[in-house]
């Protein structure tokens, strides 16, 4: 896979053979940054790779003495000052690849959706996943494709939405416990509680952290209504980028507050609508009529946010990016908090009855589990993940 080496400052750059999938190109290596990746058991516990030593133990003057491309096409660099000795495979230097390029293949895909995906929605079959490694992968890689996944065939007994939020990651305990049932009660704590229509919405933007991803698990829905909608909030903020650069902007950098008190609990956290990463990407969307509190910004501000709110609002609620559908018992709809915005329509309690359970778990749970599940996979099928 390697062709060459080339060692020109404090960098070493790599000349990728013809081949896929480096296309004969090249990638650079600085120096720290591979002496920091060595994995030799001086430097990583052998048992559990995690680093022995503190970056202020590496010399600061630190320089690549020699490098050579072993008999099997490894490189070998030998440190100086030190004569520290590293090895890197081919195959390692490749997935770490730092070009744009590379970089940009290692991003998994975000699949961005509306209304019609109707046809084709991520769904996933519980009794299939329990017992099919590769049918629970599947379902998790389009979960994180598309921001939400329906889960069908659960069982309908009470409490299964802690044995899916169990299986799928760690159910996090709040102060509604660690399920809450969805239901139209008397004096209700939440709007979520009452037969109205609910517009979409994240839940609990008031938490730090909020929670990352949300299930909803079905156990009766004879009553009229109460369908539940999806829109796409990633879609939604790209729409607004497109069609209001200077409000996407503007919800990308101005903080509002979201808050929540009952009885027993005042929560507040202070978050913009849209969070975008260094790369300007999208990556969460928080958006809730009922918990948005008061902005605390500059009074300059104050008029631009409201029309760039109204504007998101409006994108939000477009019928063409709204998903409508019908949860039957057994259903379980998982929501990646910060994404997929959900809502219900009305329903009439008085003609039927309509019972959910939902639990909070977090975003880094399910993605464990899918690497887990997909090294587990290679692993019966003999291959290194
Ligand atoms: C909720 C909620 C939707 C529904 O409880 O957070 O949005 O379908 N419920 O009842
Ligand atoms: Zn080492
Ligand atoms: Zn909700």
């Amino acid at each position: 896979m390697i062709r060459s080496i080339d060692v020109a400052g404090s960098n070493l750059t790599i000349a990728w053979e013809k081949s896929a999938p480096e296309n004969g190109g090249s990638a650079v290596f600085p120096a720290i940054w591979l002496r920091d990746n060595c994995r030799c058991p001086e430097c990583r516990h052998a048992g559990n790779g995690q680093r022995l030593y503190e970056i202020t133990d590496l010399p600061e003057d630190l320089a690549i003495g020699a490098a050579v491309l072993s008999d099997d096409k490894a490189v070998r660099i030998t440190w100086q000052p030190g004569g520290h000795v590293s090895t890197f495979t081919p195959a390692w230097l490749a997935d770490h690849d730092l070009s744009a390029e590379a970089r940009r293949g290692r991003k998994r895909p975000v699949k961005l959706w509306s209304k019609a995906i109707g046809t084709e929605m991520p769904i996933g079959d519980w009794r299939q996943m329990v017992s099919d490694p590769a049918a629970e992968l599947a379902f998790l890689d389009t979960f994180h494709a598309h921001g939400f996944g329906l889960i069908r065939n659960s069982p309908t007994v009470p409490g299964t939405v802690l044995q899916i939020g169990n299986h799928l990651g760690f159910v996090r305990v709040t102060n509604y416990g660690a399920l809450f049932d969805v239901k139209s009660v008397a004096n209700p704590t939440n709007l979520a509680y009452t037969p109205v229509g609910l517009g979409v919405h994240s839940d609990n933007p008031y938490r730090d952290p909020t929670p990352g991803v949300q299930l909803l698990h079905c156990l009766e829905s004879t009553a009229p209504g109460g369908d539940t909608l999806l829109v796409d909030g990633f879609n939604a903020a790209e729409i607004l980028r497109r069609e209001a650069p200077d409000a996407f902007d503007l919800l990308t950098r101005v903080p509002v507050n979201f808050r929540f008190r009952s009885n027993d609990a005042d929560l507040m956290a202070r978050q913009t609508l849209i969070s975008v990463d260094e790369g300007g990407n999208v990556v969460g969307v928080h958006f809730n009529n009922r918990s948005l509190d008061w902005l605390d910004a500059p009074a300059a501000m104050v008029v631009p946010w409201f029309a760039a709110y109204r504007k998101f609002a409006e994108v939000l609620h477009r019928p063409e990016g709204e998903l409508i559908f019908r949860l039957e018992p057994g259903d379980c709809v998982v929501m990646q908090n910060d994404r997929a915005l959900h809502g219900r329509t009305a329903f009439d309690p008085s003609k039927g009855s309509r019972h959910l359970q939902g639990a909070y778990v977090d975003k880094d749970g399910l993605e464990s589990r899918a690497r887990v599940l997909r090294r587990q996979i290679a692993e019966d099928k003999g291959v290194a993940a």
